[in-house]
């Protein structure tokens, strides 16, 4: 009665609703995509910043010691809102020019009123991020590579969010950084050499959702460049070497498969594993394996950690964040609300900045 191609056309007809109805479940959101532009761009700023830092004399830290120039931090400021907390950070850097660099990342499509006073022209190059999706790991590396390129006295890059306040005055940053590690290495006996700068960078693998990250691309993705024995998760707050920073945005690799985009957008937070796992398979011994960010993640909420409000703010509180587990002091808090600033500043200087 019905010959075959009709009712293979039919059918067909019969589908494509259905076809609409269910690609939006199977298909990534468009937005999650890098778009190529956005790749390429990217990609050259990174070479750059590999070649400046291969010349000669493009390393700090290998210099210490051989020139009079300080080595800096390079203070990377990852944002899509206002710096609230920038009259605290003004405080904390006051006097200490030369010994720093600040870089913001703010995205472009975010009405952002300019902070000023040291935050002054410090906007770097910057392309849209979203939470749930690797843009956040290319604004870093972009964070990094611009930071690597602007000044080879950069030595340590501290990525920091609009959320976070110092706990600690620069000097003692700056000498726990620096100074400890060089006296901590030259009283050791021990004949084993750890690196005398190390990255501060939470790696952990035990996490009980690991899995569920590990296949949010879907099963097998990762294969073979990230088997699940090697994957990782850890804080987004990280303060890298530079030697880390470069291998960070020379890599390849990983980052073709931690730039796809998640299906399972509860279980997506890519720069919470790309930068751990690169590390601790490239250079485990160079890391802590623990952050110097303080976040409480009591009572947290939809993937966000507890926030301070104005009313909990006290000397007692700042003490209380700084002690940490490691021979380091947490050096950063977060989060706090906007609204935090009065009560924060008002405790700056016989607090925050007495150490
Ligand atoms: C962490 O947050 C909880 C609320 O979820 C609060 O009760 C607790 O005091 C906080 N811890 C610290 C150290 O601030
Ligand atoms: C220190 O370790 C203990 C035991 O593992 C843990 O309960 C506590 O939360 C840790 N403190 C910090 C600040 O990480």
């Amino acid at each position: 009665m019905f010959n075959t191609p009709f009712v293979l056309s039919f059918a067909l007809l019969l589908s494509l609703p259905l076809l609409f109805f269910f690609a939006p479940r199977f298909l990534p959101p468009k937005h999650a995509q890098i778009p190529l532009p956005d790749e390429l761009d990217d990609l050259a700023l990174f070479r750059r910043a590999t070649l400046a830092s291969i010349r000669p004399g493009g390393s700090a830290v290998s210099r210490l010691g051989t020139t009079k120039s300080k080595p800096k931090i390079a203070f990377l400021f990852l944002t899509n809102s206002d710096i609230h907390f920038a009259p605290i950070w003004q405080l904390f850097f006051n006097n200490h020019l030369g010994l720093y660099n600040i870089y913001i990342h703010a995205d472009p499509s975010s009405k952002i009123t300019p902070p000023g006073g040291v935050f002054e022209g410090r906007f770097i190059a910057a392309k849209r991020t979203q939470r749930a999706t690797p843009t956040l790991i290319s604004a870093e590396r972009r964070l990094l590579a611009t930071a690597l390129l602007d000044d080879s006295l950069n030595s340590y890059f501290a990525l920091v969010s609009p959320s976070c306040i110092p706990l600690h005055s620069f000097q003692f940053m700056y000498n726990s950084l620096f100074i400890k590690p060089i006296t901590e290495s030259t009283s050791s006996s021990s004949q084993i050499s750890t690196p005398l700068y190390r990255s501060f960078i939470e790696i952990l693998h035990d996490d009980p959702y690991l899995k569920d990250r590990y296949i949010s691309r879907g099963k097998d993705v990762m294969l073979p460049e990230v088997p699940f024995n090697r994957f990782r998760v850890g804080s987004q707050f990280f303060v890298l070497t530079r030697q880390h920073a470069l291998v960070v945005i020379k890599d390849r690799r990983l980052w073709r498969k931690f730039r796809l985009p998640c299906h399972n957008l509860d279980s997506c937070y890519p720069e919470e594993h790309y930068f751990p796992t690169l590390l601790s398979m490239e250079d485990p011994h160079g890391c802590t394996h623990y952050t110097l960010t303080r976040v409480n993640w009591t009572g947290s909420t939809d993937g966000h950690p507890y926030t301070y409000g104005p009313a909990e703010i006290s000397s007692k509180l700042i003490r209380e964040l700084r002690v940490s587990n490691s021979s380091y002091s947490f050096m950063f808090a977060r989060k706090f609300s906007p609204d935090c600033l009065q009560p924060l500043l008002d405790i700056a200087e016989k607090v925050i900045f007495r150490d």
